[in-house]
């Protein structure tokens, strides 16, 4: 396993970061603890989960990825061999379970969510506790064409970092982080954080996959310059870079097949992508799977690929793909197709 600092801080997380999002929704809670033991076992150090999981997120399973993480952190004792994110949700119309809704990114809730979270986790402190999505209208999950709303009322991102700052005082949270961000909002974070001496973000979460370079544009050069790094989600776009899904394929409980609202990764121009990929790693004898998380692997503003499996063998099939290097003829490819349909899946 390779391992990077984690933003400017002295944490060093494994390359590959442990996805859970299908935990107490496609999984239970024993196969829960057998990835866990799986990717710690293969040097795997960094959790991601978050206080709305499991996805989709409905009231009858919600924060239970949560319980099954403390859960297992209580049995195994291993506390401080893990690096362990979650996030506090955003904004959100539909999601009115969840402290009686009207979520926002104020002091209210984010306490709120902190305290439950700590309370499920079974820990006094997250090491990374990052925005889900912002509390503003933006351009996120997929929205292209930018419309400024005058008529919005955001939370004062100063207020939210104010916040935060307060509970990495106390002691709950070491560092934080962005996900679903835009340029914008990464730099005024930074802007702010300087201005008012309030804790500097150490990530940014957001897509990224062969389906999804759109981190590449702006975001990329801010990973670089102000070493705030990609923590990498859905880097095979939902599986369908594994092309189980082509040809019509519905493979049997399989994410896609399960829940027809996901269509983000397998419009019309995402499956000829996809094709092409596929036949791309097959001709170069490589795993199709493999072959998209290895190129995630090795883009230099990375600093973790969350990899996500509903499987054991997954996984170890997810995790071998650290130990693979792309030759030259295999990234021209990629560039190739890339140049032809470029970011089907925003
Ligand atoms: N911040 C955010 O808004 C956000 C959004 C999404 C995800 N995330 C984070 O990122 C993590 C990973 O996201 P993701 O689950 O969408 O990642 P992904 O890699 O795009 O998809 C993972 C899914 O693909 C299938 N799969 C995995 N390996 C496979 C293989 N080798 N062959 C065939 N199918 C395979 C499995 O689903 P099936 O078995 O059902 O096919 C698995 O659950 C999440 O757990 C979460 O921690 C964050």
């Amino acid at each position: 396993m390779d391992y990077n600092r984690l933003g400017r801080t002295d944490l060093k997380i494994s390359r590959l970061c442990l996805g859970t999002m299908t935990w107490g929704e496609q999984n239970t809670e024993a196969e829960a603890h057998a990835q866990l033991d799986t990717a710690l076992d293969a040097g795997i150090n960094f959790i991601d989960t978050a206080e709305m999981y499991p996805v989709p997120p409905r009231a009858e399973t919600y924060s239970l990825t949560e319980t099954y993480i403390g859960n297992w952190l209580k049995q195994r004792g291993q506390r401080d061999r893990v690096i362990l994110a979650t996030k506090v949700m955003s904004r959100s119309d539909d999601l009115n379970y969840v402290r009686g809704g009207n979520n926002r990114l104020n002091r209210e809730h984010i306490e709120a969510a902190i305290t439950a979270s700590l309370d499920r986790l079974q820990t006094d402190y997250v090491d990374l506790y990052q925005l889900h999505w912002p509390d503003r209208h933006s351009n996120y999950f997929g929205r292209l064409g930018y419309r400024h709303d005058d008529q919005d009322k955001p939370v004062p991102i100063k207020d939210t970092l104010r916040v935060l700052a307060d509970l990495v005082a106390a002691g709950k949270i070491r560092t934080i982080g962005l996900s679903n961000e835009t340029p914008w909002g990464v730099m005024e974070f930074l802007r702010l954080a300087e201005q008012y001496q309030l804790p500097r973000v150490v990530s940014i979460q957001n897509p990224y996959s062969l389906l999804n370079r759109s981190f590449e544009v702006g975001l990329a050069e801010i990973a670089h310059r102000e070493e705030v790094g990609l923590l990498a989600y859905s880097p095979l776009g939902f599986g369908t870079l594994s092309g189980k899904y082509l040809n019509g394929q519905q493979p049997k409980d399989a994410r896609l097949t399960l829940f027809e609202r996901f269509s983000r990764y397998n419009n019309e121009q995402a499956q000829q992508a996809t094709q092409a990929y596929v036949e791309l790693a097959r001709d170069h004898d490589l795993d199709p799977a493999q072959m998209a998380l290895a190129y995630v692997n090795s883009r230099p503003f990375l600093s973790s690929n969350i990899i996500g499996a509903t499987s054991l063998s997954q996984l170890h099939s997810n995790i071998a793909s650290i130990d693979i290097k792309l030759d030259d003829d295999v990234i021209a490819g990629i560039e190739a197709i890339h140049r032809r349909t470029p970011n089907p899946s925003p």
